[in-house]
């Protein structure tokens, strides 16, 4: 039956992974997927996370189904910490808000319901690069799919005039897709300012904002200030479409804790598309898993774990840059490695593109045994001063060729 099949390419960034499991040596690194590692590059489960754990467990909960739209409390607490409890939309009960199979469920659920109902061309327009699996979630969600510049290969910065010029192209009423923050995987934001300036030509060209945030807290460390754009451009009056993760801040990867949500007019919109936000999604899972988000639920609704939680995503933040600090020095100036390595510290986030090209990480997973994406991307948080001085060098010799 399936001999017309053609075998398909590993997926580019979780098959980094496939590849560095069957590797052997001792002295091999995982920098390809985006899950934080400790000092000792072990998985870290925080400790807010174990004490909300057992907080769960302690009320001895039912196993029940969830509603279709996931856990209240948790949807609710998820939409507070993106929007601010101060948001007009919240306050005035007008965000539809659905908890979702973490980022990816919730982009899914997002371009399947925009597929539908949004009453404009089903084009959305995404940030050249952007995340890898953004292209296949949003072409399989039906929605058509076009890129605006983003990245400067030049500068290794933002290439702000090629995003203005290229949103200012759209068609009116386009969808375009923002990185709220972290941008993954080059590591580079909008300032404040230029934020300001997106908002603005969205405002003007009446383009749909579709933000996905999948590292509040991972950019800055702050909570608050990692928000800035979502809040910004609700603050202006734009109506968004937002992709929440609590993967990467919460650490709660395979829990696939998420939500995805959608500022309405007024509480009677929002009643109308909560009802066809549960006719997309009842055929696609039926409801969504209980565990995470009575994890992620615990955390956000008690002020003490809230308080600790913070303190341990700064914790994570500033470890990932203590190792920008550290491969900079490394490369600049111990090893006087060929080239400008200065991005390496300004970007942001859980990651570096660090302008290697795909022959260098070839040469670095089969002479070095590092493992990255082949577009140069390294998780930071895949270093450790264990394994840094073997990755430098590594880099330094695949760039001396
Ligand atoms: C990544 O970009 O590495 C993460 O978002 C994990 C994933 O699923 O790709």
């Amino acid at each position: 039956v399936w001999s017309a099949v053609p075998a398909g390419p590993p997926d580019p960034i979780l098959g980094v992974s496939e590849a560095f499991k069957a590797d052997k040596d001792p002295r091999k690194i995982n920098l390809g997927v985006g899950a934080y590692r400790d000092e000792h590059g072990k998985p870290y489960v925080l400790t807010s996370v174990k004490k909300a754990e057992e907080l769960v467990a302690s009320s001895d909960p039912d196993k029940e189904y969830l509603p279709i739209t996931g856990h209240a409390g948790f949807t609710k607490n998820a939409a507070k910490l993106a929007y601010g409890a101060n948001s007009i939309p919240l306050t005035q009960g007008a965000v539809a808000v659905t908890q979702s199979i973490s980022g990816t469920g919730a982009l899914r659920i997002g371009g399947a319901f925009l597929a539908r109902h949004y009453p404009n061309a089903k084009t959305i327009y995404l940030p050249t690069p952007s995340w890898g699996n953004h292209t296949p979630i949003f072409r399989d969600s039906g929605l058509e799919v076009r890129g605006y510049r983003y990245f400067n290969k030049e500068t290794v910065g933002l290439d702000f005039e090629g995003l203005k010029a290229d949103l200012l192209a759209a068609p009116e009423q386009s969808i375009v897709l923002l990185h709220a923050c972290a941008h993954n995987p080059t590591g580079i934001d909008p300032t404040h300012e230029q934020w300001q300036e997106i908002s603005n030509i969205v405002k003007e060209k009446n383009l749909f904002p579709f933000f996905d945030m999948a590292y509040q807290g991972f950019a800055t460390g702050s909570i608050s200030n990692d928000a800035f754009a979502v809040r910004h451009f609700v603050a202006e009056g734009h109506q968004v479409a937002l992709a929440q993760s609590f993967a990467k801040n919460m650490g709660l990867y395979g829990e696939r804790v998420g939500a995805f949500s959608l500022t309405t007019a007024d509480p009677e919109e929002k009643a109308r598309v909560d009802s066809q936000l549960k006719i997309v999604i009842r055929p696609m899972y039926s409801n969504p898993p209980l565990h995470g988000a009575r994890i992620a639920n615990a955390i956000l609704s008690n002020e003490a774990l809230y308080g600790e939680w913070e303190t341990e995503v700064k914790s994570m933040a500033d470890r990932i840059i203590s190792m920008r600090e550290k491969l900079y020095n490394m490369l600049t100036h111990d090893l006087k490695t060929p080239g400008e390595w200065g991005h390496i510290k300004s970007q942001i986030g859980m990651f570096s593109f660090t302008g290697l090209t795909p022959a260098h990480t070839q040469a670095l997973a089969e002479k070095a045994h590092v493992y990255m994406t082949r577009d140069g991307r390294i998780s930071m948080a895949g270093l450790n001063s264990g394994n840094i001085e073997h990755f430098a060098t590594s880099v330094d010799s695949a760039v001396k060729g």
